[in-house]
């Protein structure tokens, strides 16, 4: 049990409260930012002369020598430590000698944790943000491919219009790019520096905060102590951004094992991406795709579970706030690995074109063509609605697509109806005619990709 505290107490305090306090066991993954934090407040204390440059200089190069053997996998971290801060400060103390005691000055755990997790959750929001930005790429390329790739769209999981896989691609562009968005906003309003707010109350030294801040990287200092050791809103709102991610994976996961399906058969998942059965030999199941769904659950709790941990928490620091890290470290870790995994399982997948047009073809999905063929002629949509409902019926009871009937049968429902309807409600047409913003004709799909190109040009 190595502790920071025990001047005050006559008693050791009992093993298995050590064991509940402690937080070494998870938060020891801090370590690299801790260092970091303390290098730029030693830094800070010495410019503002509350040590002198030469304690700075030992102190600083103490520090180093901690980060470079834990980089190198040096460090021994089996001792009993409470918290990586005391862990550090012990290491120091042992590496320098007295002078690594000054490093604490001015400066109290709970700023420092604060810091620490502020500092691992930046790095994070980029790691994601750039997987993301990999997706997007990929989400672009494929979109490319398949500007003229047609397939049913559907809505009640209904064949509803005929759409293309550009299109359909195109949907999940706009979600991850706005997934990225909100990364970007985040990591914009939790950019702020909160050392120096002491244990709560600020400190009597003369820090200049601003100066530790700009040393690592934030645009400026938060502007209340009390907040600045108390505030996760940013660690929630990341939770979020990421439960928002996996909710978008999942949607995708979802439709991709729908699609690989023999019922489908839209596509096939590539065998690096698939696994078998103990017992049924002809199985390939989309192992992959069906966890990334089911890890939804994980990061819903971890936001679920610290937005109930720090409801009622009165100002300022207690001590539930050390249970906003392991929900948050295991989100952060699924939802990269889901988003890396979900990349390369989109990257390897075998589209079957054939299959998705065959299937576009049948269900009536021309059917919204046939009334609007009727209006361009003068009928009312409304009763064009109708004509072509009975026309459904009896292309049912005929075991006809639209497209089959003549036009003698067309006839018994409009006499307006010409040879032109064939060219009208063609597969193709349907698709291609579709020119509005955001629709899946070929104008209005390649003006989306050219927008994407650009964001991804841009956003790096
Ligand atoms: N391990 C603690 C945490 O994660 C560090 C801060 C401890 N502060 C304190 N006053 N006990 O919150």
């Amino acid at each position: 049990m190595a502790q920071l505290w025990g001047g005050r107490f006559t008693k050791e305090t009992v093993q298995e409260v050590f064991d509940f306090n402690q937080s070494f066991s998870f938060d020891k993954r801090l370590l690299k930012h801790d260092i970091q934090g303390s290098i730029a407040h030693v830094r800070m204390l010495a410019k503002q002369k509350i040590i002198s440059e030469n304690d700075a200089a030992l102190i600083k190069g103490g520090l180093e020598s901690i980060n470079d053997d834990a980089a190198g996998g040096k460090l021994d971290f089996s001792d009993g430590y409470e918290d990586v801060h005391s862990f550090v400060e012990a290491l120091l103390i042992k590496r320098i000698g007295d002078v690594g005691k000054k490093l604490h000055t001015g400066r109290s755990r709970n700023d420092q944790v604060a810091l620490d997790m502020r500092l691992y959750t930046r790095d994070e929001i980029d790691e994601i943000s750039s997987l993301l930005y990999e997706l997007l790429a990929l989400i672009v390329s494929l979109m490319k491919q398949h500007k003229t790739t047609v397939m049913p769209g559907f809505t009640h999981l209904q064949k509803a219009q005929p759409v293309t896989l550009a299109h359909h691609l195109g949907a999940y562009f706009e979600m991850f790019r706005r997934d990225r968005m909100r990364l970007a906003d985040i990591r914009k309003r939790m950019n702020l520096c909160p050392l120096g707010s002491g244990a709560l109350a600020g400190t009597t030294y003369p820090l200049d905060r601003a100066y530790t801040a700009s040393l690592l990287g934030f645009d400026g200092v938060m502007t209340n102590s009390m907040d600045g050791v108390s505030d996760r809103d940013y660690l929630i709102e990341f939770l979020d951004a990421m439960a928002i991610i996996m909710m978008h994976l999942s949607r995708f996961c979802e439709e991709m094992i729908t699609w690989n399906s023999d019922e489908y058969r839209f596509i096939e998942m590539d065998d690096g991406y698939s696994t078998g059965s103990s017992i049924m030999p002809q199985k390939k199941n989309p192992d992959v795709a069906e966890l990334i769904r089911g890890k939804c659950g994980r990061v819903y709790g971890a936001l679920t579970g610290l937005l109930t941990t720090m409801k009622s928490l009165p100002l300022a620091y207690n001590k539930d706030m050390q249970e906003d890290k392991e929900g948050a470290f295991m989100a952060m870790d699924t939802t990269a690995v889901c988003l890396r995994l979900f990349t390369g399982m989109l990257a390897t997948v075998h589209v079957n074109e054939k299959r998705m047009r065959d299937s576009a073809s049948h269900g009536f999905t021309n059917a919204t063509d046939v009334a609007d063929y009727l209006v361009k002629k003068g009928v009312f949509f409304r009763d064009a609605h109708r004509i072509v409902g009975e026309l459904v019926l009896y292309c049912i009871e005929e075991k006809k697509g639209l497209g089959d009937l003549t036009l003698d049968e067309f006839a018994k429902f409009s006499d307006i109806i010409e040879n032109d309807i064939y060219e009208a409600i063609d597969l193709d047409t349907c698709v291609r005619e579709r020119n509005t913003v955001g629709a899946p004709g070929i104008e209005a799909i390649e003006e989306a990709i050219g927008s994407y190109e650009l964001y991804l040009k841009e956003g790096r």
